[in-house]
């Protein structure tokens, strides 16, 4: 079975093809430089880009590949509604003319199932946390499809708590990257304040301005690797306390990792180490597929055709949409 996955949720444009559950062929066309300039992802500006990009990426592919496909998911949510719509009504047209099924795709779900792509398999029942500029949720997975959200940030995620820093310290948006690249050259560690909430809700606001008032204290650019290191430290020191708490709860064998801001080592070996302390394997794509892409969508679409999931032309997209409980 060959699915082509479409992914425009925010600021990535990305088509891919998946075979029997491989992935065959990938184009994806970033954003970034267009954001760069507003400091953040402007939604009118990312409908425009994905309207631009999708058609001389689906024409890539085509030239790279005639066989006959037999599905096409597509992300439906959670996302930005300009965005979302726009990759809906480019797959829909293509199932129309293809005579092919289409599925739609929680954004969440497939960063879960990233790691199906390079033939890793959960162990179930696991721990799904997703990390990502969007999102920073804790899911109970129990089995193929069978998903509880059980711990979800009240306020901002912790990749939209870099991206802001980041724009603070002038670096441009998104900010994960060159923050953790900029703590790499630490000498010392500005410590900045852990998370104080019980249960397995997040909020991590203050953390950001406890970390805005330590930056604006700070005299001179040689302290910002050290500031890199603490902000980091703080962020992904808090959320590994919850998946502690979750582990300590429940009875789970493994952790798996989704979301941009999992490419980030400090954050893996942070969980790496709670993982270990607790007999646990922990499961994180590659980089390339902890961000935003469409193999993701492809692979999670044939998982879920697999698991006899399918719409019909009806399907509507869902800007808020929540991973299944
Ligand atoms: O999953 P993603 O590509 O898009 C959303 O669905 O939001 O995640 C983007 C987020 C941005 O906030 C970006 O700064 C962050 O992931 N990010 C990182 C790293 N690479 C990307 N954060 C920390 N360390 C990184 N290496
Ligand atoms: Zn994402």
């Amino acid at each position: 079975m060959i699915v082509l996955g479409i992914e425009t949720s925010c600021d990535d444009t990305g088509i891919a093809l998946v075979k029997d559950g491989i992935l065959i062929y990938e184009v994806r066309s970033t954003q970034e430089e267009v954001h760069k300039k507003f400091g953040g992802v402007v939604p009118e500006v990312a409908s425009r880009e994905h309207f631009k990009t999708l058609l001389p990426l689906y024409d890539i592919i085509k030239e790279k590949f005639s066989e006959h496909i037999d599905a096409v998911a597509v992300t439906v949510g959670p996302g930005l509604p300009g965005s979302l719509s726009l990759g809906l009504c480019f797959a829909k047209t293509i199932a129309l003319y293809e005579g092919v099924k289409i599925v739609g795709v929680n954004h969440l779900e497939a960063h879960l199932l990233a790691c199906l792509l390079e033939n890793r398999y959960p162990k179930f029942p696991c721990l799904g946390v997703i990390v990502s500029g969007g999102h920073t949720e804790m899911i109970l997975w129990s089995g193929w499809g069978v998903y509880k959200r059980i711990g979800w940030t009240v306020d901002d995620a912790i990749g939209e708590v870099i991206d802001k820093i980041g724009r603070e310290m002038g670096i441009s948006y998104p900010a994960g990257s060159e923050i953790e690249r900029l703590s790499q050259g630490a000498k010392g560690e500005i410590k900045i304040s852990k998370l104080k909430m019980e249960g397995y809700m997040m909020s991590f606001s203050g953390i950001k301005t406890a970390a805005l008032r330590v930056f604006r204290k700070i005299a001179s650019k040689e302290d910002y690797s050290a500031f890199a290191l603490g902000l980091q430290n703080s962020l992904f020191g808090s959320l590994s306390s919850k998946i502690e708490r979750v582990i300590e709860d429940h009875q789970i064998k493994e952790i798996v990792l989704g979301g941009g801001v999992a490419a980030n080592k400090i954050l893996r070996d942070k969980v790496g180490e709670v993982c270990s302390e607790h007999s646990l394997s922990l499961m994180v794509p590659s980089p390339k597929f902890c961000a935003d892409n469409a193999a993701m969508v492809a692979i999670c679409g044939y998982d879920m055709i697999l698991r006899g999931i399918s719409d019909d032309l009806s399907l509507d997209y869902r800007s808020d949409w929540k991973i299944k409980i």
